[in-house]
């Protein structure tokens, strides 16, 4: 593989994993994922996070053709998710003296993972350094962007942020790897989804993050998946500033589960009335058809979303139980909301949709839509309302 610099003695020793399905065996992979690890080759040497264990085989010869010979003297984990960490016993196995640079939630995963000892670890806390000779290093603890033990390292030298899965996208980098060599609209809608899908959940934690390391000079952020930033870095932190502060576009997603065809109707009626209001960007998504990651990247872009499901069982459909489930869970806020569904004896899909939508912070613009078999045009004038106020 061809060498690439990212800035003073820095390299990018990244993979393109074309091979997964699904990240973390649930989310769609359509168009890959990179891990991305970084190794500096100072007076002192580091390796920044490693890969997800058999995505590169030569991973191990790139990092030895950078080092020429010269031992790793740390490895920097930022974060245990395996995607990350499970090279660490192989760069353990290649270099038995490297320190292995963690901070102390990460001992225990350390240990229950890799059989690491504490005498293998070199211990940071929020705010220490670490003085690789032109490099120094500053870790800042960031938890839970992604899990409790996630830090970023900052080099104070270049300006880097190596902010691991925080600013990280979905998709191969194909060729391009820095900002300035990509068409970035690709990445952008990836790069939302992987935040909707992954880190969106912990949104209040990312401001935390933010607050931190506001005073920080950024010329380059090093993220653990997808582009690197170079050019433009204050792009990516204004994506997630109004990501993670829940700021959305004007919109409307409707998802609707639907077996025969009556809850589709409503949909198709609803989403045409909202049109004739002006409004542009509406997606209709069947939730049986399209993966939920999909579905929750649009809702985290847009602000309104209308939930439709026939009556299942005496519940909704079980596909739209599963986005609720996951809206649940990552908890899309400030959004507008409508609520519609088919029935045929007693209902069951508004009547369970009511009680998950009042667990969200939503606001509901109009009252619910429910109609029994076929919708017919005069049963559904309460789509009137809802279009109106949905936006
Ligand atoms: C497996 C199954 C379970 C259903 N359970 C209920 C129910 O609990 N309550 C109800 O009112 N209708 C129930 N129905 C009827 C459907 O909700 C009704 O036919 C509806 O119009 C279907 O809308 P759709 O064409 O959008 O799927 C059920 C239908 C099926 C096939
Ligand atoms: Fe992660
Ligand atoms: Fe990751």
């Amino acid at each position: 593989m061809k060498k690439i610099l990212v800035s003073n003695k820095v390299y990018y020793v990244g993979v393109n994993d074309r091979k997964k399905s699904l990240f973390e065996n649930n989310w769609p992979l359509p168009n890959g994922v990179s891990y991305n690890s970084y190794v500096i080759a100072d007076e002192k040497c580091a390796l920044i996070d490693t890969l997800e264990f058999g995505s590169k085989d030569d991973y191990l010869e790139e990092i030895g053709e950078i080092l020429q010979g010269r031992q790793l003297d740390y490895l920097i984990v930022n974060h245990m998710e395996p995607d990350h960490s499970s090279m660490i016993g192989w760069i353990q196995k290649m270099y038995p003296n490297v320190k292995i640079v963690a901070n102390s939630k990460a001992f225990k995963m350390l240990q229950s993972y890799y059989g690491i000892g504490q005498d293998h670890i070199h211990e940071v806390k929020d705010g220490d350094t670490l003085d690789l000779g032109y490099h120094k290093l500053n870790f800042v603890m960031t938890p839970w962007v992604h899990w409790p033990e996630t830090m970023i390292t900052y080099d104070t030298t270049d300006s880097i942020l190596f902010s691991c899965d925080a600013f990280g996208s979905f998709g191969t980098l194909d060729g391009g790897i820095f900002d300035d060599e990509i068409n970035f609209g690709f990445y952008e809608d990836e790069m939302r989804r992987y935040y909707s899908n992954i880190v969106g959940k912990y949104s209040h934690m990312v401001q935390k993050a933010f607050a931190k390391l506001e005073s920080f000079k950024i010329n380059f952020i090093c993220p653990s998946h997808g582009p690197v930033w170079r050019k433009d870095p204050q792009k990516a932190i204004s994506l997630y500033d109004k990501w993670s502060k829940h700021e959305s576009d004007e919109g409307v997603v409707i998802a609707f589960a639907s077996m025969y065809g009556n809850t589709e109707k409503m949909a198709d009626y609803l989403a045409r009335l909202i049109s004739e209001q002006g409004v542009k960007n509406i997606r209709i998504y069947d939730v049986s058809k399209t993966h939920v990651s999909f579905i929750l990247n649009d809702i985290w872009k847009y602000k309104s979303v209308v939930l439709g499901s026939s009556a299942y069982n005496a519940g909704m459909h079980p596909m739209m139980q599963h986005l609720c489930n996951e809206l649940e869970v990552l908890n899309p806020k400030d959004k507008n909301y409508a609520l519609f569904g088919s029935f045929s004896w007693s209902g069951g899909g508004v009547k369970t949709l009511v009680p998950f939508s009042e667990k969200m912070s939503w606001k509901m613009v109009a009252p619910p839509v429910e109609i029994m078999g076929s919708p017919k045009i005069e049963e559904m004038s309460g789509f009137e309302e809802i279009a109106k106020n949905i936006i």
